[in-house]
C-alpha cells in the first residue's frame, strides 16, 4: 500500500487520497444483476415506460456510499428488455440539476430520439424517446450524450443496456433466463470516503478499480452447465482482452449487433469501449468446487499480469437442456462493389491539443456529411495517432472489411457499430443506410475524446423508409427549436 492510500483509509469520510484495486480483496461480494424495467402500460403495439434520472446513492466499495446520477436510482441503470417488432416509448424525466440527453447505442430509431448532444433535456423538462425495435436481436446499451459532457454524465451512473430480442434467435434455444447474464465492464476512480474520483481529461479516463455491474471485482455461483453472458465494455477509455484463468478458449457467440455467424473460441477477446462480447462458457467442463476467473490480461505479454474482472464458482450439479447449434446465423456480406461511396476520416490531435476528426473539432451546428438513405458506404478510419480509436457510427450496422495492421478477426465478423482502430492503422467498414433520415453522430467512443472534439455529424438524406408512429421529442411543449441546447454551456 503507498504511503498516501494508507493515510486517506486511516482518515475515512475525508475525500481525500483514493481506494486503489489493492486496497480492494476480489470476490467478496455478489454480482448484482441490473433490475428489468417493467412499462406503465402495454398497448396494442406498444410499451410505454416512464424513467425519472435523479440523484442517489450507491454501495459500490464494501460498506461505502457512493453518489450517482441514476436511471430511477440504479446504478448501472435497470435493463430494458425489448422484442424485435415491438415498439418502445421511453418517457424520460430529468430531476437531476444539469441537463442530459440518452442515446441508444446501437438502434436504429428516428433522430429526434437518438440522444442528439444538442437536443438535451433540461432539468425538470421530460422527453419522449420512440425505440421501433425493427432490428434484429442485440445487446445494445443506453447512456447520456450530451454535448462535451458525455464523460462526466456517464461516470456517474447514466448507462444501461438494452436487450431485444427476437424469434430466431429464441429458435436456437441458446442458454436463457437465470442462465443469460449481462456482464456491464467498468472502470472507476474512488476516493477514500467513497465518493468517485472523476476528473474530465483529454486523452483518458481510467479507473484502476474494475466493476462488474456496479460491483467491484464481484463473484458469481454458477451451475455446472452453460451460461451465456453478454458483455459490455461501458468503461469511459479502457480496452480490455478477456481471458479466463483456467486457460480455456471463450466461446464468442456475438458481437455488437447479435449472434455471429458461428460459435467462435478464441484465446482471448479484445473489447474497446462500447463494444459488446456475448460468450457462452460451459461450466459442465469443470467439477463442483472449481473457481474460474475472467480476467484483463491487458496489453502485457506477461500472464501473470492479468488483472482480475470475477470470479465464477461452480457450486452445483443441474441438468441442462440448453444448446449451442454450430450455426446461429445467416450474415449477408455486403460487398464494396463499384460504385460504393468512399469517404476518408483522418484521426488525430491538432495543435491546439484537441482530438479531431478530418481536421474539425466538432460542432453541432455543423453537417459533416450527408449519405443517401439506400446507399453502400465504406468508410476508411485512418488512424494517424499513437493512441487507439474506438470508432462508433449511430443509426447503421456494418462490417469489418479489413485492418492495415491485422487480419480481421474471426469475432469482428458478424455486424458492429464500433470497431478498434490501432494506434497508426487503417480500417474500413462497410455499411448501408437503412431506416431514418436525419441527423447522426459518428465519433470516438473513449468518452475523452469523444468530449473533446472527436465527433462528427451526418444528415442522412431521402426517404425514411420505417414508419412509426411518431419520432420523439418534448413533452408538454409544442414548438420546439431544432436544436435548442447549443453545446456552448459550461459547468
Ligand atoms: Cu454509445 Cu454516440 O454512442
Ligand atoms: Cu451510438
Ligand atoms: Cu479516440
Amino acid at each position: 500500500m503507498t504511503a498516501i492510500t494508507a493515510a486517506a483509509l486511516a482518515l475515512p469520510g475525508t475525500g481525500v487520497g483514493v481506494v486503489t484495486a489493492r486496497d480492494l480483496k476480489p470476490f467478496r461480494v455478489p454480482l448484482a444483476i441490473p433490475p428489468v424495467m417493467s412499462p406503465v402500460r402495454r398497448e396494442r403495439n406498444r410499451d410505454i415506460y416512464e424513467v425519472t434520472m435523479r440523484k442517489a446513492t450507491a454501495e459500490i466499495l464494501p460498506g461505502k456510499r457512493t453518489r450517482t446520477w441514476t436511471f430511477d436510482g440504479s446504478f448501472p441503470g435497470p435493463t430494458i428488455e425489448a422484442t424485435r417488432g415491438r415498439e418502445i416509448v421511453i418517457r424520460r424525466r430529468n430531476a437531476l440539476r444539469v441537463p442530459t440527453t440518452t442515446h441508444l447505442h446501437g438502434g436504429e430509431v428516428p433522430w429526434r430520439s437518438d440522444g442528439h448532444p444538442g437536443l438535451a433535456i433540461a432539468p425538470g423538462q421530460t422527453y419522449e424517446y420512440v425505440y421501433p425495435n425493427q432490428q434484429e436481436a442485440a445487446t445494445l446499451w443506453y447512456h447520456d450524450h450530451l454535448c462535451k459532457h458525455t464523460s462526466k454524465n456517464n461516470y456517474m451512473g447514466l448507462a444501461g443496456l438494452y436487450i431485444i430480442r427476437d424469434e430466431a434467435e429464441e429458435e436456437l434455444n441458446l442458454p436463457r433466463g437465470r442462465y443469460d447474464i449481462p456482464l456491464v465492464l467498468q472502470d472507476r476512480r474512488f476516493h477514500s470516503d467513497g465518493s468517485f474520483a472523476f476528473k474530465d481529461k483529454v486523452d483518458d479516463v481510467l479507473g484502476d478499480v474494475y466493476l462488474v455491474n456496479g460491483r467491484p471485482m464481484p463473484f458469481l455461483k454458477v451451475a455446472n452447465r452453460k451460461y451465456r453472458f453478454r458483455i459490455l465494455n461501458a468503461s469511459h477509455s479502457r480496452g480490455y482482452r478477456l481471458t479466463l484463468d483456467s486457460g480455456e478458449p471463450l466461446i464468442q457467440i456475438g458481437s455488437d449487433q447479435g449472434l455471429l455467424a458461428a460459435p467462435t473460441p478464441g484465446a482471448d477477446i479484445p473489447l474497446w469501449p462500447a463494444e459488446r462480447a456475448e460468450v457462452v462458457i460451459d461450466f459442465s467442463k469443470y467439477p463442483v468446487g472449481s473457481r474460474i476467473v475472467l480476467q484483463d490480461a491487458g496489453d502485457a505479454i506477461d500472464p501473470t499480469a492479468a488483472r482480475p474482472l470475477m470470479r465464477f464458482e461452480v457450486n452445483r450439479e443441474e441438468d441442462d437442456t440448453s444448446s449451442l447449434p454450430p450455426v446461429l446465423r445467416q450474415i449477408e456480406k455486403l460487398l464494396p462493389l463499384p460504385g460504393v461511396v468512399e469517404r476518408e476520416f483522418v484521426l488525430r490531435k491538432n495543435a491546439t491539443g484537441k482530438w479531431v476528426i478530418n481536421g474539425k473539432p466538432f460542432d453541432a451546428q455543423r453537417i459533416d456529411i450527408s449519405p443517401k438513405l439506400g446507399d453502400t458506404e465504406v468508410w476508411t478510419f485512418n488512424n494517424q495517432s499513437s493512441v487507439t480509436h474506438p470508432m462508433h457510427i449511430h443509426l447503421v450496422r456494418f462490417q469489418v472489411l479489413d485492418r492495415s495492421n491485422l487480419q480481421v478477426s474471426p469475432t469482428e465478423m458478424g455486424w458492429k457499430d464500433t470497431v478498434r482502430v490501432d494506434p497508426s492503422a487503417r480500417v474500413r467498414v462497410i455499411m448501408r443506410f437503412d431506416g431514418f433520415t436525419g441527423r447522426y453522430m459518428y465519433h470516438c467512443h473513449n468518452l475523452a475524446h469523444e468530449d473533446h472534439s472527436m465527433m462528427g455529424q451526418m444528415r442522412v438524406t431521402g426517404r425514411s423508409e420505417m414508419e412509426t408512429t411518431a419520432v420523439g421529442g418534448y413533452v408538454g411543449s409544442t414548438a420546439t427549436p431544432a436544436l435548442p441546447y447549443r453545446c456552448d454551456i459550461r459547468r
